[in-house]
């Protein structure tokens, strides 16, 4: 049987060695396995990675494996965009244990080595059956043509793609791409739609400073251009069942999600009240078409607000402080969506002032 306790204990050990723990493991699959390398993009920064980290997390947890089964073969099915095939595997099982073996030091031992590979062994199983199982009825990744590219400032864009009609995915659900101007990166993207009859997809794109792959999207794709669309993912900001009154709060591109979601409200209507921040009313990209919906549907309320308006015509204050303060949150079914250190103070700030965190809906950032 599989100590999980000293598996965990065993990764804490491990990871407490930083950025120093992926540089080993890469520097050990790449050496060993080099037909591995051009799986992964030609910049691996150690402080982005999330394998190794998920990982030791993952594979040490394996004690309660049950319950995140349909988690892996998510997680399996999406890795076929990345070419990761069965054969894989075992390489990247070598390589974790090497490390660990390489970072425990005198703490590693013959049953420590026998449990880690045990617990791989598990995961990687249920990842590769799912893996081969999707291969049967759905592509790795689908292509995308881009049909509009709207430059709206030197931050922002908005992307309309076309994977016609191929791609299934709920509002509140995020999918990942990929551009050929950086190879092998993917990044998640959140439609700003419910999925339409024709299948294009409305993405809102904010280049990050210094960012690889959203200053890419923002200033150099043009339409015409092909992007590769990875799977829907993500069921924390899906519509929750029910009835009752809906609270939005979002920041910047945030609002992209809570576009699609009132769309989909717009089908079943409940009392929704949308509240957007930004620094500036410039941050406020796609403010006259979000007047016009609120103008259509007598059920959705839409709340603008900046840190500043030197004009006085928008409400100042965040989106989340305002949206308490006017009393919508309490009752209602919460989403939040904006840059991470912003949903972060916001769900801190809704807690504090009473709200059940079971009512807060969010998709966890992953920076
Ligand atoms: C579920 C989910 C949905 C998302 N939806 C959208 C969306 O609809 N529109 C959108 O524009 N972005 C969205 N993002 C963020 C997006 O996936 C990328 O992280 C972002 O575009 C930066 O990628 P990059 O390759 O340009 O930057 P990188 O090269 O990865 O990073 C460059 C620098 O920017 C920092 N950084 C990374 N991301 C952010 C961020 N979001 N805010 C501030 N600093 C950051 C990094 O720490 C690093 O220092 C979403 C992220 C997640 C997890
Ligand atoms: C138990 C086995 C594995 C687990 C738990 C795991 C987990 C993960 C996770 C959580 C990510 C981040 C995903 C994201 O950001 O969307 C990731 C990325 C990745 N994984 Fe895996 N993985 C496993 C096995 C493998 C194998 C066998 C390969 C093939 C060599 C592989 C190749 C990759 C690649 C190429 C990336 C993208 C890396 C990047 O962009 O920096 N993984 N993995």
């Amino acid at each position: 049987m599989i100590d999980a306790e000293r598996l965990k204990k065993n990764w804490s050990l491990v990871a407490s060695h930083g950025d120093q723990v992926p540089l080993y493991f890469y520097s050990t699959l790449f050496l060993t396995h080099p037909e591995t390398r051009d799986l992964f993009p030609m910049n691996m920064a150690a402080q982005r990675d999330k394998l190794v980290t998920a990982l030791g997390a993952v594979v040490s947890n394996v004690d309660t494996i049950d319950a995140v089964v349909p988690t892996l073969q998510a997680l399996g099915r999406d890795h076929r965009k990345f070419g990761a095939l069965r054969g894989h595997y075992p390489a990247v099982g070598e390589a974790l244990v090497a490390t660990l073996e390489h970072f425990s030091g005198p703490h590693w031992t013959p049953a420590i080595a026998a449990d880690w590979t045990a617990a791989y062994g598990l995961v990687a199983a249920t990842m590769a059956d799912a893996a081969d199982a999707a291969a049967h009825y759905t592509p790795p990744w689908w292509d995308a043509e881009v049909v509009a590219h709207e430059r709206i400032d030197l931050e922002t864009a908005v992307i309309t793609i076309d994977p016609g009609n191929r791609i299934d995915y709920l509002p509140g659900q995020s999918l990942t791409l990929c551009t050929n101007l950086r190879p092998r990166v993917w990044r998640h993207y959140t439609p700003a739609n419910a999925p339409r009859a024709d299948g294009t997809v409305e993405l809102h794109v904010r280049a990050v400073d210094g960012g690889e792959v959203s200053t890419a999207l923002v200033s150099l794709v043009r339409p015409g251009d092909t992007l590769r669309v990875g799977p829907a993912v993500g069921n924390g900001l899906t519509l929750r069942p029910g009835r009752g009154p809906v609270a939005m709060i979002a920041g910047g591109t945030g609002i992209a999600p809570m576009k699609a979601l009132v769309e989909q409200i717009a089908a079943a209507p409940r009392h929704t009240t949308l509240y957007w921040g930004a620094r500036s009313p410039a941050g406020l990209y796609c403010i006259e078409p979000m007047r016009a919906l609120a103008a259509a549907y007598d059920w959705l309320d839409l709340v603008p607000c900046v840190d500043e308006d030197l004009f006085g015509e928008i409400r100042s204050g965040s989106p989340a402080e305002l949206a308490v303060a006017h009393g919508r949150c309490a009752g209602a079914d919460v989403y939040l969506c904006g840059p991470p250190g912003m949903v972060e103070s916001s769900r801190k700030h809704l807690v504090g002032s009473g709200i059940r965190a079971e009512a807060i809906h969010f998709e966890p950032s992953g920076e």
